[in-house]
This record gives structure tokens, C-alpha cells and sequence, in this order.
């Protein structure tokens, strides 16, 4: 063994202090103070010094993260204080019946002050510290034995593996929840799915798979995280008096503590803060299915004590739940306006993230496998927020006999003509194109829609009897379309079949942009059709350019040419273009010289929170055709943000920096101020 001089070794400690450092603000405080490159490079001296000195390497040191063989199997441990659970408020009422029971108990008639935190959900564990070195951590299990998960606590870096400060006790057991943020569970199923494995069903339960690892390496590659939210048991001079004083206390050990946690001076701030961050959940970074309310003073804790398995001094406040369970009733097959053949599941309606919800898409065949799903079985449902319903899982224990596969139609639902998928697509078409109604009544609604041409009164039932009734075949018979024909339909007055016939005729008089996004060419959003329009400046240079003029904009990629080529080369479409133009519908052409073609370049928008009218792809789509830049995140370079219903961190960021706010009102009146100029 080498022996290591006093320079050396002072160099040594101040390295794993300096990368200790680097560690908690990158990890607990979400402060980096140096490069990701320059963190590796620390760490790489550190472990070529304990490669020649293997003397130095103790279990705390930044390089003992990961370490020592797979495990057989995971040794049960029996918790000295249990890991109690919480009682469970669902609404408001036993939310303030728990109050009442506080403050009777405590013979107390003044307000009793709460500490709120946000529930995150995840795993529940303890680790245990003797002398500021991790010695052991522990999942909750029953709440009297849980499992030695010592290995794989110590690869998760928001776990100090020797406490910070100088106040370090001599033991202390810290509670806390092991969890995978959102964007990591993300990137995980992504892999799976990239690899063809089993996805997980939520965040939970990817955590909890990932503690499950007998081979540390593998939990090591899990971004989990550890929120620490109280204490077991605390030997040592500091002994905090409250439950605020303890999560300081924790965090300057080292700790990472929700950011979130609010001091409440009475239940109805803790209501308000209740009803506050439920309208946050979707913007954290994390699963919180609630909010624990804890008696902040633990004097008053000692006082009221415990139930079975409860204390009385916490309660959690559930939000409504984000996974339900229902039934598959049936699947049905819609065919979009580019012929796309999508399964809707039909479900029998259930309650879930706040709205009852009766259909989910099923996307395609891939999905129809991947989920092995039957008519008839047992599906977990989940909903966050404003987020599109989706079916996570079948519950296989739960599968009748009688349950039916699903087979996906070989011809198309509506027109009968042949579907077909291309090697290159998840997705199948339907073949009938125009001669399908579908297609038709799908097409003509986009032709029609409020960003297209813009025809005020022709709703989507409307088309659906125009087209049923055989009035219209495509979007040219609009123009053909008179009083006598529209009056006899269901629910169209006098009225509102002259202001409808007004609308038509005003749509008559257009842009080439909005033109060419009436099209629906497949691929081409409003931000493409924007961008072919000031690049080539007439419908006849459009049509007429190579695959390769296409490719030479910048922003039109292969497979978007591809569909524009065949757009224009296909006689059907360029006889409808024709007909629409003998029928009156006209623009002025974009003269390529003397037009600024990107007003918006040099400018910076973030769009946050939830739109109504167009999609935030949309809308992305749309800036970028205007030359701007769109950034996700809100910086001083940031010129404009648009915040829809949901915004959160972002929207807090622009108010203050003082950058320009719109709502998506606003938002769109300043498009149609550059569409129509
Ligand atoms: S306190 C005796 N605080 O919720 C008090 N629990 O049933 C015990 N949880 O198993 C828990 N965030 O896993 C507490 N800020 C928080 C929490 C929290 C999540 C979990 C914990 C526990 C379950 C309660």
C-alpha cells in the first residue's frame, strides 16, 4: 500500500468536500454552481487519488455511491419507532371535523398552527444515521418490518451518505419518500418501450421497481429522488421544537425538503393552500396525490398522541384521484381526415381526475398489443389534469372468460375500402380518400375550422348532415350550396342559413397561408403553410417546385415534402384547387422581394399552461413560420410569453422579469394582425 504525504491528503479531503458541495446544490438545492463536465472531471481525480491510496476510501465518500455485489435477496429489518400511516380526509368536512377534534382534545379554544406539505407519492422509507454516517435505510413495509435497502439508498444523491453542518447528532433516523420525478419516469418508458419492454403503470410504481433491484447498478441508473418530511428518532444536542424547525434542522444536514411547505396559522389557510395547490399538481416536477397537514408545535403533537396506527395531530387531504378503475365496453374505429384509422375505447364513465370520462383513444394497433386489452376487461384509467384520458392497464386477475380480443379492421368502418399500413408508420389508413364520407366530413370541417377559411356557422353536425344527406361531396360544393337546401336540416333556421351562405361567401376572400392549411395536406400545420407561402409566394410555385426546392426551406424536412409532392400531383386535389378558384376563392400573392417574410425573427416565446383553440405544437408551429424562436423555459432573453389555463412556474418567472404576458385571446388576435396584413 502506498503512503499518502500530508499535502496529498489535505488535497484529498478538500476534494470530497468540494464535490460533497458540488453534489447537494446540484441534487438537493437545484443550484449547480459548476458545468456537468467539470463535476466529472472533480470526479475523476478523486477516484484515480483513491486508486493509487485505496486506504482513503471510507463508505461516505462521493465515489461509494454505487458499490458491492448484486444481492440474493433483501434482508427484513424491524423499524425500533413503527412507520405509522395517516388518516385520510376526502373532502373539506372531515377535513374541518379533524380540526374540531384538535383543538377539543388540546382543551384549547385558540387556533392551532399546521405545517402543510404537498403528499408526495412515492415510497416510504427510513434511513438511519450514527455519528453523521449512513448506516442503514429501509422501506416502510408493514410499519413494524421493512426491507435493508441500504445499497440502493446510497445511489440516490439527494441521500447525504454523511450529514452536512456542524450540529450533527449522534443518531438520527430521517422519514422521508423516495420518488421518480415526472420527466424521469418519462425517459424511463421511453427506453422500455424503445427496448420492448414492459412500461411502468405511474411514477410509484417505477420507483418502488427501482428499489426493488437486487443489483444497485441498476437502481444507480434511476433519477429517484428523496424528499425527507420528519423524524424517527433524533439523539443529539438540537432538539427543534417544531415540525417547521425539524425540516430546517433536516435540510441543513444535508436534506432535500419540499419547497413547497407552508406554515398554516389556522385549517382555513390550510384550505386555501389545499385548493391553491391542487390547481399547481400538474406544473410540479412530481406525483403529489395530496397534502399532510401536521400540528406544528410538538408540544402539542406529545399531547394528542396516537391512534392504532394514526397520529391524531397529521391528517392527509387527498386531491381526487388521478387513476380509476372501469370497464372496457367496447372498441370503436374512427377514421380522421387524412384517413387514419384511430381505436376509440369506449369505457363505462367513471370519475377520474376531477371529470367523468367515457372514452379514451387507444391510438393504434401497437397499443392494442402492448396493452393486451380485451372487450370486457377490467382497465386502469388515468387522467391528470387537463390531460387526454388514457387507459394504463389492464387488470389481468380481473379477465372473464367471455372477454373478446380486439381485431382491427381490415377494411375501412365507413366507406368499406381496403385499410392499409405503410411499413414506415405506426398508424393505418383507410385507402377510400375522398370517396370515403368520412374522410370527406373531416375534410370539410378542417377547410371550415376557425384557423382555416374560417366559415362562422358550418359546425361539425352541420357538415355531418350535409354530407349524409349527400348535399356536398367536398369542400367546392360549399359554394354551390343555396337557401332551399339548407333550411330543410335539422336545426337551421331562416336565420341562420343567410348568415351561414354570408359566411361562405365573406371565406371567399383569403390568404395564401390560410389557403394552403385549408388544404389539410398531411403534415402542413399553419406554421408550415406559412412558411410555403412566403418562400414560394403563389399556389403555382407551390405546386410546381421539386422535392428538392421543397427540402431548401428551412423547416420543411423529407417527409413533409414528400406529402406536399404528392399533394400537387395527385389530379383529384389539384382539380378541387382549380374549382375552388373558379368558384371565387382568392389571395393576393406574396411578392418575394418587398415583403418582410419573418417579422417575429430575433424574438424569443415560451407558451405555458393549457390552449383551447390551437395545440401548443400549434401554436409553435405558427411562431416559428414568423421567424420567431420558441424556448421552454423563461430566461431575460425571453421577448413574449403566452400563458393558457394551468400555467405555473414559468408564468411566476415572467411576471418577474417583467416580460410581456398574453393570454391565448390575445395571442391569436396578434396572429390574425400578420396573417391578414
Ligand atoms: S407523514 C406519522 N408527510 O404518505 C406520519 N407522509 O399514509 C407519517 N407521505 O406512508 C407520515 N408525503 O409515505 C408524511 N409530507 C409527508 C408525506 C407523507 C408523503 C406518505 C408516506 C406515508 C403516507 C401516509
Amino acid at each position: 500500500m502506498n503512503d499518502i504525504n500530508a499535502a496529498e491528503m489535505a488535497d484529498y479531503r478538500q476534494l470530497v468536500g468540494e464535490i460533497r458541495g458540488h453534489a447537494h446544490r446540484y441534487f438537493v438545492l437545484d443550484e449547480p454552481s459548476i458545468p456537468d463536465a467539470e463535476y466529472d472531471r472533480l470526479m475523476r481525480r478523486l477516484q484515480s487519488i483513491e486508486e493509487r491510496y485505496p486506504q482513503l476510501i471510507d463508505a461516505t465518500s462521493p465515489s461509494q455511491r454505487v458499490g458491492g455485489e448484486p444481492l440474493s435477496e433483501f434482508t427484513q429489518l424491524r423499524h425500533e419507532v413503527p412507520m405509522l400511516s395517516l388518516d385520510n380526509a376526502f373532502d373539506a368536512e372531515s377535513l374541518s371535523d379533524f380540526g374540531r377534534r384538535v383543538t377539543e382534545r388540546l382543551n384549547q379554544s385558540a387556533d392551532v398552527a399546521y405545517l402543510c406539505e404537498p403528499k408526495l407519492d412515492g415510497v416510504a422509507v427510513s434511513v438511519l444515521y450514527r455519528e453523521g454516517v449512513l448506516v442503514r435505510a429501509a422501506t416502510r413495509g408493514d410499519g413494524f418490518v421493512g426491507e435493508d435497502i441500504t445499497a440502493n439508498a446510497k445511489t440516490i444523491h439527494s441521500i447525504p451518505l454523511r450529514l452536512h453542518g456542524v450540529s450533527v447528532p449522534e443518531l438520527l433516523e430521517v422519514r422521508g419518500e423516495i420518488y421518480l420525478p415526472r420527466d424521469g419516469f418519462a425517459r424511463l418508458n421511453a427506453t422500455a418501450i424503445e427496448r420492448g419492454e414492459k412500461t411502468f403503470v405511474n411514477p410509484r410504481n417505477a420507483a418502488a421497481g427501482s428499489l426493488r433491484q437486487l443489483d444497485c447498478a441498476v437502481t444507480a441508473k434511476r433519477p429517484l429522488e428523496m424528499c425527507a418530511y420528519g423524524v424517527g428518532q433524533l439523539d443529539g444536542e438540537r432538539q427543534p421544537d417544531t415540525q417547521l424547525g425539524m425540516l430546517q434542522y433536516l435540510g441543513e444536514l444535508g436534506f432535500l425538503i419540499n419547497p413547497h411547505i407552508f406554515l398554516a396559522a389556522d385549517l382555513i389557510q390550510c384550505e386555501a393552500y389545499y385548493a391553491d395547490l391542487a390547481v399547481r399538481r400538474n406544473t410540479l416536477a412530481y406525483d403529489i396525490d395530496g397534502i399532510v397537514y401536521k400540528v406544528n408545535a410538538f408540544e402539542l403533537q406529545r399531547r394528542l398522541g396516537f391512534v392504532t396506527r394514526s397520529p391524531r395531530w397529521a391528517i392527509a387531504r387527498k386531491f381526487p384521484a388521478e387513476e380509476e378503475i372501469t370497464r372496457l365496453l367496447a372498441v370503436e374505429f374512427q377514421v380522421g381526415r387524412t384517413g387514419a384509422v384511430t381505436p376509440v375505447a369506449r369505457l363505462e364513465p367513471v370519475f377520474v381526475g376531477g371529470v367523468t370520462v367515457s372514452n379514451a383513444t387507444l391510438h393504434n394497433a401497437d397499443e392494442i398489443a402492448r396493452l393486451d386489452i380485451r372487450v370486457g376487461d377490467s382497465v386502469i384509467v388515468r387522467r391528470a389534469g387537463d390531460v387526454i384520458p388514457k387507459i394504463v392497464k389492464v387488470v389481468f386477475e380481473k379477465r372473464l372468460t367471455d372477454a373478446v380480443p380486439i381485431r382491427f379492421p381490415a377494411s375501412c368502418p365507413v366507406c368499406n375500402s381496403p385499410v392499409e399500413q405503410t411499413l414506415d408508420e405506426a398508424i393505418a389508413r383507410c385507402t377510400g380518400g375522398l370517396f370515403c364520407p368520412a374522410q370527406v366530413k373531416q375534410a370539410i370541417k378542417h377547410f371550415a375550422s376557425r384557423r382555416a377559411l374560417d366559415i362562422d356557422g358550418l359546425g361539425d353536425r352541420l357538415v355531418e348532415q350535409l354530407v349524409d344527406a349527400k348535399c356536398i361531396h367536398s369542400v367546392v360544393d360549399l359554394y354551390t350550396l343555396e337557401l332551399a337546401t339548407l333550411t330543410p336540416l335539422e336545426r337551421v333556421g331562416a336565420k341562420s342559413a343567410s348568415n351561414l351562405l354570408v359566411a361562405i361567401e365573406k371565406s371567399k376572400n383569403t390568404t395564401l397561408a390560410k389557403f394552403l392549411y385549408a388544404l389539410g395536406i398531411r403534415e402542413v400545420g399553419e406554421g408550415s403553410a406559412l412558411l410555403l407561402a412566403n418562400s414560394f409566394g403563389s399556389l403555382e410555385a407551390i405546386a410546381d417546385a421539386s422535392g428538392d426546392e421543397l427540402l431548401d426551406v428551412e423547416g420543411i424536412g423529407p417527409i413533409m415534402a414528400r406529402h406536399i409532392r404528392d399533394f400537387f400531383t395527385n389530379p383529384d386535389a389539384r382539380s378541387i384547387m382549380r374549382a375552388l378558384q373558379e368558384k371565387g376563392v382568392r389571395w393576393a400573392d406574396i411578392d418575394l422581394n418587398a415583403s418582410v417574410q419573418t417579422p417575429l425573427r430575433a424574438q424569443t416565446w415560451v407558451l405555458t399552461g393549457s390552449l383551447q383553440e390551437m395545440s401548443r405544437a400549434e401554436a409553435k408551429e405558427v411562431l416559428l413560420g414568423l421567424g420567431a424562436k420558441v424556448s421552454s423555459s423563461v430566461s431575460v432573453q425571453t421577448s413574449h410569453v403566452v400563458a393558457g389555463p394551468g400555467a405555473g412556474s414559468k408564468l411566476r418567472q415572467a411576471e418577474t422579469l417583467a416580460i410581456p404576458i398574453m393570454d391565448e385571446q390575445q395571442f391569436i388576435a396578434f396572429l390574425d394582425a400578420y396573417n391578414d396584413a
